[in-house]
């Protein structure tokens, strides 16, 4: 239900569970995001410029409004009980070629999904360190400004 420039609804999410897909899919993952091999669900979100508002001023909003649909899942998921963490790490052409996505499409982000775990021994050190910290923002006054742009001495606060 996330919005989108005149409802295009540029997303398309594919919904990875299946064993040998999911497995060609975490192959094709960074080294980074070894904590996603538990997962049993990981939705790709795919889109193409042309399924979207191309305003000719340059701005793009197929990626936008995958963000959106990508954002709307995972509060969801996280309403009911689930871990979903979007990743950019992982290798594109190996994933399209494991879910069978066109080559004229991007695939945005997948957002690997799961249970909550009390079993943290299968993270590093810093990822152990990071589930238990508080969560991190840049100060409100860096990236919020009022009634014009004037953020140019705080963007690195
Ligand atoms: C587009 C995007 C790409 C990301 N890629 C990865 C990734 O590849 N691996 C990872 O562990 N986290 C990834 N993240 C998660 C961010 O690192 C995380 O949101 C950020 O560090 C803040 O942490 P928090 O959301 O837990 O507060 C990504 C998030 C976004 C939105």
């Amino acid at each position: 239900m996330a919005p989108s420039c005149a409802n295009n609804q540029p997303w398309r999410m594919i919904a990875v569970d299946a064993p040998e897909t999911l497995a060609a899919v975490k192959a094709a993952l960074s080294r980074g995001n070894y904590w996603a091999a538990p997962s049993p669900l990981i939705v790709a979100f795919a889109t193409r410029a042309d399924l979207d508002c191309q305003i000719p001023d340059g701005r793009e909003y197929a990626l936008f409004g995958c963000g959106l649909a990508a954002m709307n899942l995972m509060i969801q998921a996280t309403e009911i009980g689930l871990i979903a963490h979007p990743i950019a790490g992982y290798r594109q052409a190996e994933v399209k070629a494991a879910l069978g996505v066109p080559e004229d499409y991007t695939i945005i982000t997948l957002v690997i999904i799961g249970h909550p775990a009390n079993d943290m021994s299968g993270l590093s050190e810093k990822h152990q360190a990071a589930e238990v910290s508080q969560r991190d923002r840049r100060p409100i006054e860096s990236v919020v400004a009022w009634n014009g742009f004037d953020l140019g001495d705080r963007e690195m606060l």
